[in-house]
């Protein structure tokens, strides 16, 4: 029986998404049922891809080079759709990246079961806007996508404090900080579909910051350091760039994430490290 590691490289290496994420929905609900038995999974060994496998559609251009589209018209929130996508998409393999990449370091087994689980929700989360966009005569794949989304997991790779801090403490809480304005948006717009969509992603993501924070506590609780001080050494040396206000305080506080972790680092400090 393949372990929970190898199952992991499995999901990153399938480029194909809607597949990506029925195996990665698959994986999981195994590794869950394997839990309520009391029997899970062994975690295993493998060695995840340095980026996942993706499709050959969309085309991924840097972030400069992608069209910019006014979320007024129909065409721009369809644009809107599809970044999402391709985020979800990309939270996938961050998820089972996080399974794969760090067993050497010893882990409760709830380490593995919450990211698992968020895996699990990301790739609902994918099938979702796939199928808003589908909703709409488009699809993922349709229009281009920023590459140089794995860059946070590539500086991160040999750094797990570095991982769950820039991964679901910083980027993550940005979906939090972001994703009310964009279910306005369809709000205004009449369209029910993306609202209702959007809002399960919504109150999904609260968790995944929380996991984050969690095992980042967890992390420095081990070892005697000061999560706060830690978080704000390792956000400037791996994050680039400066944390931009307003920050969706309430659901952060949700997450476990408190201002005086956030608030520093939304001005320029030099790296220390
Ligand atoms: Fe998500
Ligand atoms: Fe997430």
């Amino acid at each position: 029986m393949a372990s929970l590691a190898e199952r992991a490289v499995q999901v990153l290496t399938t480029a194909d998404g809607r597949a990506k994420c029925a195996l990665s929905r698959a994986h999981a609900a195994e590794w869950m049922a394997s839990r309520a038995a009391g029997s899970p999974l062994p975690i295993g060994k493998a060695t995840p891809p340095d980026a996942p496998a993706r499709p050959e559609r969309p085309e991924l251009l840097d972030p400069r080079d992608v069209p910019r589209r006014r979320p007024g018209s129909p065409t721009g929130r369809a644009a809107l759709l599809h970044a999402v996508a391709h985020i979800e998409l990309n939270a996938v393999d961050l998820h089972w990246d996080i399974v794969a990449r760090f067993t050497d370091h010893p882990m409760p087994l709830g380490f593995y079961d919450d990211w698992v689980k968020a895996a699990d929700e990301e790739s609902k989360h994918f099938n979702l806007m796939a199928d808003c966009l589908e909703a709409l005569g488009s699809h993922y794949g349709a229009m281009p996508a920023h590459a140089g989304m794995w860059r946070a997991a590539s500086d991160t790779a040999t750094d797990l404090h570095g991982r769950l801090a820039v991964v679901p403490m910083v980027l993550e809480a940005r979906g939090l900080d972001v994703t009310p304005g964009m279910i306005d948006l369809f709000r205004k717009a009449g369209e029910a579909g993306p609202v209702a969509a959007l809002e399960v992603i919504y109150a999904e993501e609260v968790s995944h910051v929380a996991y984050g924070s969690k095992w980042f506590n967890w992390l420095c609780g081990r070892e005697g350091s000061d999560p706060k001080e830690v978080f704000h050494r390792l956000v400037r040396h791996y994050f680039h760039g400066t944390l931009k206000p307003p920050f969706n305080e309430e659901k952060r506080a949700d997450a476990g994430l408190p201002p005086d972790f956030y608030w520093p680092l939304t001005e320029t400090a030099p790296d220390p490290a």
